[in-house]
């Protein structure tokens, strides 16, 4: 048994729905017990268990990894390509880059720079979409398992509206999907999500093909765009004259518990509420949206329809692989539309919430006996204003604002999946 100690902070209820109070459990001294992979109890250093003891000191804050509940892995290397919106930027930069995924060994190289990225950010989950090539995607797949990660990935699906290098016929994407999901969902922390890109690069033969993998393997996720941009909305309403955006995916039976949707920016009442009624999820990516100058979306519409809400990085629309970034900028998204987040629901959304997005609230997302090991040690000397400015939080409420303002892939000091350290910027003191 391993027990480490520290500062902890953990939610362990949706603020959203909670008093603020009852959503967390914090410990000014604290510990984590871990057995193997799994935590085995929390709670003031004062009531540790026996074990091997690796003190971290009252400067690091013990917490959950962070979820990240939408990004493309193939779009690390073109992060801040600037000019234009959704569309045109799909056309101009992402499809070229896209096409780059036929090289296997071009594959391997961002594979390995994203996971990387990834743990050195802390975070230890994503639902991730890959490119239409089967091989590239078993690739990110190979890698995420050499990393530890806890990874959700799907080969996009696209047989319409782009180039023809990135086109496949609707039976060998189907094909090919069911390949991959043969082989690697439900292997080790890896899991499946059938993958049609956006509702206008499918035609309705491969919307149906994707639904019917979807009753073949039900537990698979599913995961796709939706309401991003304006132009992108009146596209689909032009592809699919007889049903509004969500209504496409729910016709293929795409939508269920399993099914995240990026953006949601632009959703009608009617569609908030067919996703309510299906259970699907959210995944809320504002330092993309911002980028793209996509929208603002309205949060508390959203989770009022009763819809769970993740938060996406969304590289490489959104700008960096930080879910301090993703918080930070979710708080500024709904500040300008008159509603102030507290940092017990940003830092909720960026772990437990997204968690639970992800239908793996009951495995990962918080620091509580019985869940997989999945923590981070973060620095809060980090650097010298950000020690600075901790320095003076008076509360835990305060400090994690610090954070989430202020922090950065460099206060991420260490990072462990499963019980199993991934991650690591400095040796960690043992002592027995
Ligand atoms: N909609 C369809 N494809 C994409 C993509 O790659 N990025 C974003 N942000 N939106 C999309
Ligand atoms: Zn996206």
């Amino acid at each position: 048994m391993k027990i480490y100690r520290a500062r902890v902070f953990t939610p362990v209820a949706d603020p959203f729905t909670t008093d603020a109070d009852g959503s967390y459990v914090s410990h000014d001294d604290g510990f984590i017990a871990v057995d193997g992979s799994r935590i085995t109890s929390v709670g003031p250093w004062d009531g540790h268990p026996d074990g091997e003891i690796i003190d971290l000191g009252r400067q690091t804050l013990l917490t959950p990894g962070f979820v990240d509940t939408h990004l493309h892995a193939p779009q690390l290397e073109m992060i801040g390509s600037y000019g234009g919106h959704l569309l045109e930027w799909l056309n101009r930069y992402t499809f070229p880059t896209e096409a780059k995924f036929s090289d296997p060994g071009h594959a391997r190289k961002v594979a390995r720079a994203l996971c990387d990225e990834l743990v050195r950010h802390g975070t230890l989950c994503a639902l991730i979409f890959s490119t239409i090539h089967r091989e590239a995607t078993s690739i990110f797949f190979e890698e995420a398992e050499n990393y530890g990660l806890r990874a959700i990935i799907g080969k996009t699906m696209m047989d319409r509206n782009a180039p023809d290098y990135l086109l496949e016929s609707a039976k060998d994407s189907y094909d090919d999907s069911r390949a991959l999901i043969r082989q690697w969902h439900g292997r080790g922390l890896l899991r499946y999500a059938v993958t049609p890109r956006f509702a206008p690069t499918s035609t309705p033969e491969q919307l149906e093909l994707a639904g019917a993998l979807k009753r073949e393997f039900p537990d698979a996720y599913v995961q796709s765009h939706i309401s991003e941009n304006l132009n992108e909305v009146a596209w689909v309403r032009e592809l699919f004259p007889e049903a509004e955006y969500a209504d496409v995916y729910d016709r293929y039976g795409l939508l269920s518990d399993r099914t995240i949707l990026a953006h949601g920016v632009h959703l009608t009442e009617e569609e908030l509420e067919l996703l309510s009624r299906r259970a699907t999820r959210i995944a809320h990516c504002p330092n993309s949206n911002l980028f793209l100058g996509s929208g603002l979306f309205p949060l508390h519409r959203v989770i009022e329809s009763g819809i769970g809400v993740g938060l996406g990085s969304d590289i490489g629309a959104g700008t960096t692989p930080s879910m301090f970034t993703a918080m930070a900028d979710a708080y500024k998204v709904q500040q300008v539309q008159g509603v102030s987040l507290s940092p017990f629901q940003l830092w909720f959304l960026a772990t437990l919430g997204g968690a639970r997005v992800l239908s793996l609230g009951s495995e990962t997302g918080s620091l509580e006996s019985g869940k997989s090991a999945d923590f981070l040690a973060l620095d809060l000397r980090a650097t010298p204003l950000l020690a600075m400015r901790i320095e003076r939080a008076a509360s835990i409420e305060d400090l994690l604002a610090a954070l989430i303002f202020m922090g950065d892939d460099r206060a991420v000091r260490s990072a462990w999946i499963a019980g199993r350290q991934v991650w690591t910027a400095q040796p960690l003191n043992s002592t027995s």
